[in-house]
């Protein structure tokens, strides 16, 4: 056996179901294997790496931070994270407050705490969430998430004060008066690719909003230009009370982000993170999000996105045996197979294109956001080859 295999299953716990694939180095949407081979990265590190592998600028903002100070505690000022917060509050394009951390799932944390406390304070901490959704993998998140099959016996006991619902109908008629919040993704991710339907999304906004229940708008997979606007929540066209930030925000280092317009709930000692928004994560999403604008304003993404779904409806249509339907929003698309996705993805990979399951039944794709349009024609011509 490979040594570094033999290490990883002898020392790392076994959660994970790996590919034994050995990537050295990356650029843009290419990653290249220590055979020398060239894989074409229809992942991003499941939506993470937003900017690409190996970018230079992204690479250059870190190495300077670097040289300079990776890590003062948030006891002290730390202009970066300053700075991030106001650029996050003017691109979401309204007011918004920020508490920085490590991870999607904390960022839910986050969340869940400051809708809790919230409510308390008026005789409720109930939060709704949907069926089929994800929200990470700590305690509170795993049982915010909407799915049954996560909720095993093994880790019980799980928090209270949570429950889920078929859809928003189901949750405008559920919520009362111990809903603190309800909790949701635009286009639940992991559960499938499906996105909710704007006017029940409206709706649901409209209603959080006159019974003074908050809206938590998960965007921790769909957020940071992921559907072709800075928010899914711009292209639903809602301002949600709370909204998370992580994966694309950081480029691939570690950060997530809770929004809220309500600045004054959390208070000094509320909560907090050693590691969270600290220089070296926030002086890289501050690129990022440069990197990233830049694309969103010179219409690049607009463009690339049309044309990798235009792509996708050619390989759905070339395929009727294997696909169903293709669905998602800008770079976040999913194909409903009719055949077992693991197999897929394993002869995708066979052909050095990497994909995504999502659901039971979805073939996922996230793109790096600044994939070219080269790197999408030869990933769509491998896979061809790869389901001939
Ligand atoms: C919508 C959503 N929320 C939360 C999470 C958890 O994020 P993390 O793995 O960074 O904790 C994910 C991860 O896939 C996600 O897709």
């Amino acid at each position: 056996m490979n040594m570094y295999k033999n290490l990883d299953q002898t020392y790392v716990l076994q959660t994970y179901g790996r590919n034994y694939t050995s990537f050295t180095h990356g650029k843009n949407a290419t990653l290249f294997s220590d055979k020398g081979e060239d894989f074409i990265d229809f992942t991003s590190g499941i939506g993470v790496v937003s900017v690409g592998h190996g970018n230079e600028v992204l690479s250059k903002a870190i190495g300077e931070q670097a040289g300079k100070i990776l890590h003062i505690s948030n006891l002290y000022l730390n202009k970066p994270q300053a700075l991030l917060a106001k650029r996050l509050s003017d691109l979401a394009g309204f007011d918004l407050g920020v508490f920085f951390a490590n991870s999607g799932a904390e960022a839910n944390e986050g969340a869940i705490k400051l809708a809790r406390k919230y409510g308390n304070k008026k005789g409720k901490n109930h939060i709704i969430t949907l069926e089929n959704s994800f929200h990470g993998r700590t305690l509170a998140t795993l049982r915010a998430t909407g799915q049954e099959s996560f909720h095993v016996k093994d880790f019980e006991p799980f928090i209270d004060g949570f429950s889920f619902v078929k859809n928003i109908d189901e949750a405008i008629q559920k919520a009362d008066g111990k809903t603190a919040g309800i909790m949701i993704e635009l286009i639940q991710g992991e559960g499938g690719v499906n996105p909710l339907p704007k006017e029940k999304v409206q709706e649901l906004a409209l209603f959080c909003q006159k019974n003074d229940i908050l809206l938590i708008v998960d965007e921790v997979q769909t957020g940071v230009y992921r559907t072709g606007k800075f928010l899914c929540s711009q292209v639903y066209e809602i301002k949600p009370d709370i909204i998370t930030l992580a994966k694309g925000l950081g480029g691939g280092v570690p950060i997530g982000a809770v929004l809220t317009k309500h600045k004054d709930i959390f208070t000094i000692g509320d909560h907090g993170s050693t590691f969270g928004g600290g220089f070296l994560v926030s002086r890289a999403a501050l690129s990022v999000l440069d990197i990233l604008e830049k694309m969103y304003k010179n219409k690049q993404l607009e463009e690339h996105i049309k044309y990798f779904n235009s792509k996708l409806e050619n390989l759905v249509k070339k395929f009727p045996d294997l696909f169903l339907v293709s669905k998602g929003i800008g770079f976040m698309r999913g194909i409903k197979c009719k055949r077992e996705v693991k197999i897929l993805i394993q002869k995708a990979h066979e052909n050095k294109v990497l994909a995504l399951k999502a659901g039971g039944d979805t073939l996922r794709f996230l793109p790096p956001l600044s994939i070219s349009k080269q790197e999408i024609d030869e990933g769509f011509k491998r896979l061809e080859l790869a389901f001939s």
